[in-house]
């Protein structure tokens, strides 16, 4: 399996994973421009050897969870689908927090139905706002979605878009098995949470791992690509999955030619000089200094 393998509660997937949430039109309002190219995708991932996918009821709204299911229904056994909830789509693209209990019913009602299942594997409670994280208590809301895992409509539980406070709330409530937050070679604010999910066995899942709406760009890194023969979104894609086991990456792209070329990475192999270099981009420290 591409970058190995990490186990998910009770099933293991592959570290390599795919976010469909670029699967969706402009903003992620609507269908994509190119549907065919979208479903390609998707049964791509699934060829490459990729068993976990991101989505969101959100994303579109609907669109990318209805792609998933045109293209890979019935689902392998093998294939880990990750959605989340915590807030929907208003008429100008904006995304309304919306957390309250029955809204977290609906919303898990609506993954079920738009992918097409009768439990959901992983589901994600997402905090914080559009902006970002943000102070506050997870737990009505993580505890609404227990309720819901004790009747049997979803697996594993996680939470997104969170601060190291609002983790262990959360994990004091019941089994967190990842945490999904905005990470990258360029923004490297969570390094100790990272570090410290790992010695617990937790899964730390970036987003926008290339740099999101606007992908990564640096001289650096393009060096170190020039220099293995590779992509900077390669690249970028093997420092994550060096940086810590417990990585385990969705990349999002719209192009099958971008995800052949961002699996490559899962297989590039990366020196110590490389690391230190790829390193400084974030740490804002000069390599040897
Ligand atoms: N929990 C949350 O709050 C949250 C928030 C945002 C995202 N997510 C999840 O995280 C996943 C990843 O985030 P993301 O897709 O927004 O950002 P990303 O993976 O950091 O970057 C995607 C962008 O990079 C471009 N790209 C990908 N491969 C490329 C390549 N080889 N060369 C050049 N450009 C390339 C894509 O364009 P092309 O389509 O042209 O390849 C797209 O614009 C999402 O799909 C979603 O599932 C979660």
């Amino acid at each position: 399996m591409p970058g190995g393998t990490w186990t998910l509660g009770d099933t293991t997937v592959s570290r390599f994973g795919y976010g469909a949430m670029q699967l969706a039109g402009p903003w992620v309002m609507g269908p994509p421009a190119d549907r065919d190219g979208a479903l390609a995708v998707l049964r791509a991932a699934a060829g490459l050897g990729i068993t976990h996918l991101d989505t969101s009821q959100a994303y579109g709204p609907a669109v990318t969870n209805e792609l998933i299911r045109e293209a890979l229904h019935p689902y392998p056994d093998a294939l880990f689908v990750a959605t989340k909830v915590g807030a929907d789509r208003d008429g100008q693209g904006g995304w309304p927090v919306a957390r309250g209990p029955q809204d977290l019913r609906r919303q898990v009602h609506e993954n079920l139905r738009s992918l097409g299942v009768e439990r959901l594997d992983l589901v994600n409670l997402r905090m914080g706002n559009a902006q970002g994280r943000l102070p506050g208590s997870v737990t009505e809301a993580f505890g609404t979605l227990a309720q819901l895992r004790d009747e049997g409509l979803i697996r594993h539980l996680g939470v997104s878009n969170v601060t190291a406070g609002q983790v262990e709330q959360a994990r004091g409530i019941a089994p967190v098995v990842c945490v999904q937050n905005m990470y990258n070679l360029a923004h490297r604010e969570d390094d100790a949470l990272i570090d410290a999910l790992a010695a617990d066995g937790i899964a730390y899942v970036p987003f926008f791992p290339l740099g999101g709406f606007t992908p990564l760009q640096s001289g650096t890194l393009s060096a170190v690509a020039a220099r293995r023969g590779s992509t900077p979104m390669a690249v970028a894609l093997a420092w994550l999955l060096h940086r810590s086991p417990n990585i385990l990456l969705i990349p999002g792209t719209s192009s099958t030619e971008h995800l052949r070329e961002n699996v490559a990475g899962a297989g590039l192999e990366l020196s110590e000089a490389d690391l230190a270099e790829l390193d400084s981009i974030g740490t804002g420290n000069p390599v040897g200094a």
